[in-house]
């Protein structure tokens, strides 16, 4: 404690009753003073002089001083005024420690009396020590399971201080859990012991500061503290507790493997072992056991197994959380699994036709089907479609049922077969489809007859057809299929000639071809008409025809015919007269020859041969007339004997000879009178005399048939010459040249005589007689025309039909 420079009231009154004493006490020997500790240096105690009865003045004199034993001074004496001062600071507790009476005694000694005096000098305690404790804090631990009325002893204080000063009374700060009781010792100190009220809990507070006071009974009171920190320690008085009562969480079903999907957090309030916390599943037997997997240290939940939200919507884990010591807790998790689009539609045919009637009125059904989507809400809703621009259309019944019907006529012709792509679309994002295909046949009917693929048909054969040969073939296509295009061909029922058309003609009805049951004859007929019928197998069948045209073509099979001069059946030969006179180109006969062909093959052309006398009578190329080619001259012989050969131009040509015997001579008896030089010198006098009678008979014939031809001839041409004028008013323009391809042999002969050729139609329904000037060449005209209309006439009539190539057998095949 610092010195007090200046004294209070208080104090001065102090000092006088110390003073007072001193006085009291010189008178018994011994001088005693008494001085507060701390007091500052040179402070007065006492005056020695005046308190001995000594003049101040002397002292110096008398040789005063203070005695001591070696030990420091703590006072000093002012010689001249002798007045006792202190010499330094005391401090009474470093000179007495705790003795409760503190007092210094010294001796003066007065040299010239050699006397010693006694002084005490009392030194007084003031506050000027704190009570302190031993440590400024202290740090206590309590288990939070501590009972309360437990009492912990505390540090206790000191105070080096005496009596009022020092340590009086501790004092806890005001707190809810411990109270102070200080105890009092056998040696009388206080010990102040902390008590616990209320229970403590560590979670509530870990730890308590508390204040502890100690304070003196100076004036002014001093005080030491000391700060207590109480450290509640932990029990494992608390459970884990999870942060939510229970967890929810929503999932994608595509979530990947591994993806954690929550933790879960259990804290515990206790702390260090008793805190850890680690996580367990509560094993519940099932699909949801592998699903998840759960780190029993940090509580998160990963997916271990793919999710499938069509196999399972909710998953439900339970879960516990355990501390150390093995409190524990437990929850619940849910995990919603949420769709996703992952699952196409899918078509489930409930019953489907393969094949439909061609002719099945719009509407018919052709398949009932559902489509179905595994998953749910937009995602499962389906739209189906079908491909544009086919015939059918999908009608939506319940529950995603379809039925697929027809919405117009189906040809098979057109199209056999369906293949109907069914489209199913649900509405997820990205949306999800499946295609279906239904195959669906159509089935045929017999709707279509076969058909030809030409509205006619012309076919050209050569005559002296092999029997059976195949001449001709038609097809027939019908767009239906199976028996329903299956054809069969037949002919049309006919005559010809009078006989049926079937003893000429057949048909394989199973191929369509022709075939010759007979050899033909162009000099028969030329041409055939005939109808090909061709039905199919439907039911009811079906049938078209068309119409064929067989040509017959002509072949060189006839040789050419002679009708004048007769071969002789007896072996005579009739006798032509030339008279003497005649002059040169003398019409003596004229060979007459027909050929049943035609054109070329009936195209006629005459040579002499062989005559006796060689150059004396020609024969015209075409004509076959016999001439004088000089005049006749007696010399030349009576008997004139001439071959003619006679022969077509067919290929190869066939010809004929005839022998006419050509008598010269003016009348009949002459020729008879040289019949015996004509006749063969061999021969006998009887066939002599029958020859004459011959000659005779013949020449009489020969007037009489030349009379009666003659006659025959004028009214033809009359007969002629009508039919021309009304067939020229008919419109002879409009008949084809190519109709008039026959020679009436009858005419041939005729027209010989009266110089006329006649054409005729072939159909012979009409005539036309052309007038010859050069009445010669009938024959050749007409046949060179007949030629060239023949050659000509295929080609012109098809360029007006605009057909193809005539068809001609070749029967050099068969
Ligand atoms: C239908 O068409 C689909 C594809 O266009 C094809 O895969 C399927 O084979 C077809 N079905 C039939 C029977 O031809
Ligand atoms: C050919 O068919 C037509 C019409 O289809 C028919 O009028 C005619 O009678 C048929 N002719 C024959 C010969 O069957």
């Amino acid at each position: 404690m610092a010195a007090l420079p200046k004294f209070s009231p208080g104090r001065r009154l102090v000092l006088r009753c110390v003073l007072w004493a001193a006085l009291w006490e010189a008178g018994a020997g011994q001088i005693r003073y008494s001085v507060p500790e701390e007091i500052d240096k040179g402070a007065f105690v006492g005056n020695i002089a005046k308190d001995l009865g000594w003049e101040p003045l002397a002292l110096a004199e008398r040789g005063v001083r203070i005695v001591s034993r070696g030990r420091t001074q703590l006072f000093a004496l002012n010689p001249r005024s002798g007045a006792l001062v202190t010499a330094g600071r005391i401090d009474r507790e470093e000179l007495c420690a705790q003795s409760a009476r503190c007092a210094v005694t010294f001796n003066i000694l007065l040299e010239d009396k050699m006397t010693i005096y006694s002084v005490e000098v009392e030194i007084t305690d003031i506050n000027d020590n704190s009570p302190r404790f031993g440590v400024e804090e202290l740090e206590l631990k309590v288990s939070e399971t501590t009972t309360p009325g437990f009492r912990i002893p505390l540090k206790s204080a000191h105070d080096v201080d005496v009596g009022e000063n020092t340590l009086q009374k501790y004092e806890l700060n005001s707190n809810d859990h411990f109270s102070l009781d200080v105890r009092r010792g056998a040696d009388g100190n206080r010990y102040p012991e902390l008590v616990l009220e209320r229970a403590l809990d560590r979670e509530e507070e870990a730890v308590h500061h508390l204040v502890l006071v100690a304070s003196d009974g100076g004036n002014p009171v001093r005080s030491g503290t000391c700060r207590i920190r109480v450290k509640v320690l932990d029990a494992n008085d608390n459970a884990p507790v999870f942060t939510q009562p229970e967890y929810r969480v929503s999932v994608p079903e595509n979530m990947p493997l591994g993806t954690r999907i929550l933790t879960v957090t259990a804290t515990d309030a206790d702390e260090g072992y008793n805190a850890q916390v680690s996580y367990f599943r509560e094993q519940a037997p099932g699909e949801t056991a592998d699903v998840f997997e759960l780190k029993s240290t940090s509580g998160d939940i990963t997916i271990m197994k793919s999710l499938d939200y069509e196999k399972a919507k909710y998953h439900e884990i339970d879960i516990e959380a355990q501390d150390g010591p093995g409190l524990l807790t437990r929850t619940k998790v849910i995990v919603t699994v949420l769709d996703v689009n992952d699952n196409a539609p899918e078509f489930y045919m409930t019953s489907a036709t393969s094949s439909v009637l061609e002719d099945s009125p719009p509407g018919t059904i052709i398949a009932l089907f559902n489509v179905h989507d595994r998953d749910s809400g937009q995602n499962a809703f389906i739209t189906c479609s079908l491909p544009e621009k086919l015939p059918f259309k999908l009608e939506r019944s319940v529950d995603n049922y379809y039925r697929l019907v027809t919405t117009g006529a189906l040809d098979r012709e057109e199209f056999s077969f369906y293949n109907i792509t069914l489209s199913a679309k649900d509405g997820g994002n990205p949306s999800l489809s499946t295609d279906a295909h239904l195959f669906l046949q159509v089935a045929d009917i017999n709707d279509n007859p076969p058909i030809f693929p030409r509205a006619s048909y012309s076919a050209y054969v050569l005559e002296n057809n092999p029997r059976g040969t195949s001449i001709f073939s038609v097809l027939a296509h019908d767009p239906d299929s199976d028996d329903n295009a299956r054809v069969t061909y037949s002919l049309a029922e006919d005559t010809l000639q009078g006989a049926p058309l079937s003893s000429y003609i057949s048909i394989n009805s199973d191929t369509g071809v022709l075939y010759a049951l007979r050899s033909f004859d162009y000099e028969q007929f030329q041409d055939l008409q005939l109808w090909v019928i061709a039905v199919d197998s439907g039911h009811p069948p079906l049938h078209s025809n068309v119409s064929l045209s067989l040509f017959l073509m002509d072949q060189n099979d006839n040789i050419p015919e002679i009708l004048y001069p007769a071969v002789p059946t007896d072996g005579s030969t009739g006798v032509e007269l030339a008279p003497r006179s005649a002059e040169p180109g003398f019409l003596v006969t004229k060979v007459v020859a027909v050929d049943k062909d035609s054109g070329q093959n009936a195209w006629l052309s005459y040579r002499l041969l062989k005559a006796s006398e060689p150059g004396l009578f020609s024969v015209g190329l075409h004509t076959g007339e016999v001439r004088t080619a000089r005049a006749l001259l007696d010399r030349d012989a009576l008997k004139q004997s001439l071959v003619v050969a006679v022969q077509d131009h067919g290929q190869p040509p066939l010809s004929a000879t005839v022998t006419i015997t050509i008598a010269v001579a003016d009348s009949i008896p002459e020729v008879l009178a040289d019949l015996g030089s004509i006749r063969n010198p061999t021969n006998s006098e009887d066939s002599d005399l029958t020859l004459y009678l011959v000659v005779a008979v013949a020449v009489v014939s020969c007037v009489f048939l030349a009379f009666v031809i003659v006659l025959l001839a004028l009214r033809l041409r009359r007969w002629h010459m009508s039919h021309l004028l009304q067939a020229s008013r008919d419109g002879s323009r409009g008949i084809h040249a190519s109709n008039f391809v026959g020679v009436d042999r009858m005419h041939a002969f005729l027209q010989t005589y009266s110089h006329e050729a006649s054409l005729t139609a072939d159909s012979g329904k009409s005539h036309i007689i052309f007038p010859q000037p050069n009445y010669a060449d009938t024959l050749i005209s007409q046949e060179s025309c007949v030629k060239k209309d023949y050659l000509s006439a295929p080609q012109s009539l098809l360029d007006a039909k605009g057909e193809e190539t005539p068809q001609v057998m070749d029967f050099s095949q068969y």
